[in-house]
């Protein structure tokens, strides 16, 4: 077997890591169960382009269960955690392609890697996976049924290749589904975020000036916790149906020029490019943070800051110093990378139970019924994602209320009123 990984002698570690994270993912861990009996995934090859964490490794052996042989390499260079791939090659026998800290061009060789293994199903956070099969590797097309998506980022650019006409096979939103982005993005980026700026600066969030740039469910999650934590928070936003609900939320709203020159914290969760930027860097106050938990390393202007400053080292681990003419100092967190898995070890596993649950479902979905599909974006069907949800319920030991027939009957007429 092929893997290259930084230290097979972190196996044992990652696997009480691992065991660690099974104990809150409930709802993995049935489908897991299910997938052994049934092995709905039976001869499947799954190429997965994820983040390598517990929680990824948690999926990886839930879609091995079911039958489906995989690869799996990382959605980010600084997010792996090493002591996982080592227990997934040692453990569970897949093969990962996944170094912390890995360069460019190991980054992408990873990928390829995993895309020698002729994978028939993608499985993509930030979609380079299928950005590589339709720009380097078209040969693999015709072996691929289909392929899921994580993260808003990647459901975007399929978006874009599916308005193009380019997009070759069909493509489930796994981010779209209420079971994932409500959850993982809301709830999940907003702990992680802040855990991971934590981590990295040791610094009081209380009484702070907190900006967040953008206003969509990942930076909802952050700004609530932020302000729960004591902080200021600014929103920054282009939309103005956002900004007004982050206005009715509570939090000020005003341009990022504005927000630039009173912040103590900055985090950018937008997906899109150089929101802060040059002029922004330029204006901030002494000892400003700067961070990014959006996808890609992005929404910063990086190569501004370093026009505008003087590098001034790694004053610790993930932060580094900028220097103004002025002498006065800004510190970027993780290179400008998401802060909540280079920083910290991003979403807990209980919010990651419902967002891989949804990436193991779609994967048995694709399986099934791929011969009936376009080559489109579709939502995870909403039974899947539903019974998600009752599943969620059902472990937290949470009973609903069902509708009485006559509430049906009232729910399906148009003739009752007063
Ligand atoms: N994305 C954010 N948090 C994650 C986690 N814990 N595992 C995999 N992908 C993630």
């Amino acid at each position: 077997m092929k893997y290259h990984i930084a230290d097979m002698g972190l196996a044992d570690r990652g696997k009480s890591s691992v065991d660690w994270a099974n104990k809150s993912m409930p709802v993995l861990n049935s489908i897991k169960e299910r997938f052994e009996r049934e092995k709905p995934l039976k001869g499947v090859r799954v190429g997965a382009c994820l983040h390598v964490t517990t929680e990824t490794a948690s999926l990886m052996d839930t879609l091995k269960a079911g039958g489906a042989e995989i690869a799996l390499c990382a959605s980010n260079p600084l997010s792996t955690q090493d002591h996982v791939a080592a227990y997934l090659v040692k453990y569970s026998g897949i093969p990962v392609f996944a170094i912390r800290g890995e360069d460019r061009d190991t980054y992408y060789g990873h990928i390829s890697s995993v895309l020698d293994t002729k994978p028939n199903i993608t499985m993509d956070d930030g979609a380079d996976l299928v950005t590589m099969v339709h720009s380097e590797r078209k040969e693999l097309i015709p072996g691929i049924i289909g392929g899921t998506e994580e993260t808003t980022t990647g459901v975007i650019r399929l978006r874009a290749m599916a308005a193009d006409g380019v997009l070759q096979f069909p493509m489930i939103a796994v981010n779209d589904a209420d079971t994932k982005h409500l959850f993982d993005n809301r709830y999940g980026t907003g702990q992680s975020t802040i855990d991971g700026i934590v981590r990295a600066t040791n610094r009081l969030l209380a009484g702070s000036v907190f900006v967040v740039c953008g206003y969509g469910w990942c930076s909802r999650g952050v700004a609530m916790r932020a302000k729960g934590m004591g902080a200021d928070v600014i929103v920054t936003e282009i939309d103005p149906i956002r900004a007004l609900e982050a206005v009715m939320d509570g939090y000020r709203v005003m341009p990022i020029a504005e927000a630039a020159e009173i912040g103590d914290f900055f985090c950018t969760l937008t997906g899109n490019i150089n929101v802060i930027r040059k002029e922004h860097f330029q204006v901030m106050k002494d000892g400003a943070i700067v961070s990014n938990s959006g996808h890609f390393n992005v929404e910063l202007d990086i190569d501004g800051l370093k026009e505008t400053a003087e590098y001034g080292g790694r004053i610790r681990e993930h932060i580094d110093e900028y220097r103004l003419p002025d002498g006065r100092n800004i510190y970027l967190l993780a290179e400008g990378r998401l802060i909540n898995l280079a920083a910290a070890e991003g979403h807990p596993s209980s919010v990651m139970d419902m967002s891989f649950a949804n990436q193991a479902l779609s994967a048995e979905y694709l399986t099934e019924f791929s011969k009936d599909l376009e080559r489109v974006v579709y939502s995870v069907p909403t039974e899947i994602d539903r019974e998600i949800a009752r599943l969620k319920l059902r472990s937290l030991g949470v009973a609903i209320d069902s509708l009485t027939e006559e509430q049906k009957k009232y729910l399906n007429s148009w003739d009752m009123g007063t």
